[in-house]
C-alpha cells in the first residue's frame, strides 16, 4: 500500500499539523508546535489500521516525530526533537525530554518522566518511574544478533524507580520498585526493590531508606513521595 503523505490534520481544538497518515487522532487541547511529523509509517507498516493517538491537553514540541501504531494518554509532553517509533504504548501524564529516542516496543506507564537524550527499545517502565538524562537501555547482549528479540529482551523499570544520569542498563535487567541507580552506572544485574546501586558494574550501596539529605531539607530523601494519611500528615 502506498502511504498517504504530506497533508494536514486538525485537532478538535483547531491545531493544524503536518501528518503523513490519515489515522492521526489528537485529543482536546493538545498543542502541536510545528514543525512536527505525526503518523509516520515505518518501513514495514504493521497494517493499514495503525493509528497515532495522542490524548488531551498535551504539548508536542517542535521537531518531534511520532510514528504510526503509537498510543499515548492525556497530558503528554515532549521536548524538542523527540522521536517515537511504531509500537509504543504510553500512559497519562508522561513527559519525554529533548532529543530522546523511543525505539519500538516500549511500554510506559503513568506519570513517568524520561529526561533529555535517552534511548529506549523494548523497555517496560512502570508508573511514577524517573529516568535521568542520557540514560541508555540496551536489548541485545551480542550486537547485532539476528535473534536478539528472542534473547534477554529489554530492561524493566519497576514503579517509582529512579535511574541516574548517563547510566547504561544491560538487556533483560529489572530495576526494582523504588530503587535508585547512581549516576554513570552500568547496571548488569537485577536491582532489588528500594535499593541504591552505583558504579560499573553497579553494586549495592545501601537501602534507599538509609540515604540522608546533606543540607537537611528533608529528614530523608524521597519522603516527599510517601503517601499522605487522611489528616494530611506524611506516613
Ligand atoms: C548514588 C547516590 C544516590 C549516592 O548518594 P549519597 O548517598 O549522597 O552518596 P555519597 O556522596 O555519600 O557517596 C557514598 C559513596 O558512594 C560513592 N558514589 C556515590 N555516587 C556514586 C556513583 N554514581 N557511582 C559510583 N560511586 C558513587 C561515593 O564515592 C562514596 O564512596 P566512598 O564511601 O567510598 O567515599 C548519588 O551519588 C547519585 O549518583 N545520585 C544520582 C544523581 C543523578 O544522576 N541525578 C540525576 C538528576 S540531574
Amino acid at each position: 500500500m502506498t502511504p498517504d503523505r504530506g497533508y494536514r490534520v486538525t485537532s478538535t481544538e483547531g491545531t493544524s499539523v503536518l501528518a503523513v497518515s490519515h489515522r492521526v487522532e489528537l485529543g482536546v487541547g493538545t498543542v502541536v508546535e510545528e514543525p512536527c511529523v505525526l503518523g509516520k509509517l515505518p518501513r514495514e507498516p504493521s497494517g493499514p489500521q495503525a493509528v497515532t493517538r495522542i490524548g488531551s491537553q498535551g504539548v508536542i514540541r517542535p521537531f518531534t516525530t511520532v510514528y504510526a501504531d503509537v498510543e499515548i494518554g492525556d497530558r503528554f509532553q515532549t521536548g524538542q526533537g523527540v522521536s517515537i517509533r511504531e509500537d509504543n504504548r504510553i500512559g497519562d501524564d508522561v513527559s519525554v525530554g529533548t532529543n530522546t529516542v523511543l525505539e519500538y516496543g516500549n511500554r510506559i506507564g503513568n506519570r513517568v518522566r524520561i529526561h533529555t537524550g535517552c534511548f529506549l527499545e523494548l523497555v517496560t517502565v512502570e508508573d511514577d518511574a524517573w529516568i535521568g538524562p542520557n540514560v541508555v537501555f540496551t536489548d541485545d547482549p551480542h550486537p547485532p544478533c539476528p535473534r536478539y528479540r528472542d534473547c534477554r529482551g529489554g530492561p524493566i523499570v519497576r514503579a517509582r524507580a529512579r535511574v541516574g544520569a548517563n547510566s547504561t542498563i544491560l538487556p533483560g535487567v529489572t530495576i526494582g520498585a523504588g530503587a535508585l541507580v547512581g549516576a554513570g552506572s552500568v547496571v548488569t544485574a537485577d536491582v532489588p526493590d528500594d535499593t541504591v546501586v552505583a558504579g560499573n558494574p553497579a553494586r549495592v550501596l545501601c537501602a534507599v531508606s538509609e540515604l540522608s539529605c546533606a543540607p537537611g531539607y528533608f529528614d530523608k530523601p524521597y519522603e516527599w513521595t510517601a503517601p499522605k494519611s487522611a489528616e494530611g500528615e506524611s506516613t
